[in-house]
């Protein structure tokens, strides 16, 4: 299994350019079951999980393209036909966003076999919201040894869907079944996630009839055939936010260009609150620190446009190093400070109880042996490394290809020493 060794110390100084969204690519990928006609995704990510759905939806029958666009990277995707209406444990056990396809499949054909996704390293997800969607449509769900049989015959008809509490997955697939539901449909408590509002962009290009999407109600209109369509995915904030805390931990100056400042809004606040130089640009930002130690500030993890749960172990890493301590709460999932133990490693002082970490800041780093659960944890151990003194390898680099396109090309771009290490041993 690759790892990546990192020499902390070096200032980052640059330019990084902004992939497309990981999280928005996946559900608009799925979109594309929707039509028999193409959708060519401009500005598409290239990264473990969007090659993993293309498998997905291969095996579903969509022919999946990739190719260099005049703008990057583009996938084209047509599915002139469903041969499987199946999604197997084995598909979406790998990758949760997999179970998204359930939605489109039973839109498109009236019916869908696919595995229920079970929990992971971030704590138990279920997808309870996504059913209770997809029944408000009017679909007749059934479960048995670990899946989910959805059926619905005279297809989808319009509904109310009330959200009780905010889900990214679950708003976006009540969105990818109603559009072809017969009448109108309303999705309450919905999330407000700029992804939100780039998959109704996208529906509506193709024919769909969304709208509200970003604000806490979105109405459909059902219609009975989608088209083709072109659409760039949008920036990743994630993506941007990561290289903004990279930049203030390592210190220097980078600016990070094809994304927008104002999707990363709350983080920059609490970023200029901790004494990080911010300058916004209409194509992005540029991040400065010199010298100076931070200040300690705290952070609740909340849905958009609240602190991002996907930034929270990036910002922890940052408060490793600030004067005071910082109390982190994270509130989304129950599960998600697995990068704590690590960054301690690394030298840094934090308690974990419950959903609150208080992160009491050190003078400095200093490089270790550190292995990542998920994405974001593990990313966060990197950005550690980047300004711990000496040696950091960071183990089980798959999870970062999930997520994060060229990482050690772009951060080497800014003077990080930083490389990948092909095949060596995991530390199990
Ligand atoms: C999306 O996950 C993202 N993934 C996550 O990013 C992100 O952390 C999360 O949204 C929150 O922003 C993708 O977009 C592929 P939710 P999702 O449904 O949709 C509970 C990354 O690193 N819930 O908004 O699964 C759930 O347990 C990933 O890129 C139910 O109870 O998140 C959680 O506590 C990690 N029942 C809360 O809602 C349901 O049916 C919010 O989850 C669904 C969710």
């Amino acid at each position: 299994m690759d790892r990546i060794a990192i020499i902390g110390g070096a200032r980052l100084e640059g330019e990084i350019p902004i992939s497309g969204a990981k999280n928005s690519a996946i559900k608009l990928m799925a979109a594309s079951l929707l039509t028999d006609e193409p959708l060519r995704l401009t500005n598409m990510p290239r990264l473990a999980d969007t090659r993993f759905l293309g498998k997905l939806l291969q095996r579903l029958g969509t022919e999946v393209s990739e190719s260099e666009g005049a703008d990057g990277p583009e996938t084209l995707l047509q599915t002139r036909e469903i041969i499987s209406t199946i999604a197997p444990y084995d598909l979406v056990r790998q990758m949760r966003a997999s179970f998204n396809v359930l939605g489109p499949l039973l839109a498109r054909t009236g019916q869908a076999k696919v595995s229920l996704p079970g929990g992971c390293t971030i704590g138990a997800r279920p997808v309870d919201l996504h059913l209770q969607a997809l029944e408000a449509l009017g679909a007749r769900i059934d479960l048995h040894e670990g899946y989910v049989y959805a059926q619905a015959p005279r297809g989808l008809r319009g509904g109310r869907i009330d959200f009780p509490i905010n889900s990214v997955g679950a708003t976006e697939h009540a969105m990818l079944a109603a559009v072809l539901a017969e009448g109108d449909s309303e999705i309450t408590n919905a999330a407000r996630e700029p992804e939100m509002v780039d998959l109704a962009e996208c529906l509506n290009k193709m024919g769909a009839k969304v709208s509200g999407a970003g604000t806490s109600t979105i109405q459909i209109q059902g219609v009975s055939r989608l088209s083709g369509a072109t659409h760039a995915v949008m920036p990743d904030r994630i993506e941007t936010g990561t290289y903004a805390v990279a930049a203030a931990m390592a210190g220097g100056e980078v600016r990070l260009t094809r994304t927008r400042s104002d999707f990363i809004e709350t983080l920059l606040d609490k970023m200029g609150e901790a004494g990080v130089e911010v300058t916004l640009h209409n194509d992005g930002l540029t991040v400065k620190r010199n010298g100076a130690r931070l200040r300690a500030v705290e952070i609740d993890t909340a849905p958009y446009p609240g602190f991002a749960t996907d930034l929270q172990a990036q910002f922890m890493a940052l408060m490793t190093l600030a004067e005071g301590e910082s109390v982190i709460r994270e509130t989304i999932f129950e599960n998600r400070f697995m990068h704590a133990p690590e960054l301690s490693r690394l030298g840094a002082d934090i308690t974990v109880s419950g959903g609150e970490a208080r992160v009491r800041g050190v003078e400095s780093l200093e490089g270790a042996q550190v292995m990542a659960t998920d994405l974001r944890a593990s990313v966060s151990l990197v950005i550690a490394g980047l300004a711990g003194r000496g040696e950091t390898m960071v183990n089980r680099v798959y999870h970062l290809d999930r997520g994060f396109e060229r990482l050690e090309e772009k951060l080497s771009a800014c003077g990080a020493q930083i490389r990948r290490i092909k095949g060596g041993d995991d530390e199990e």
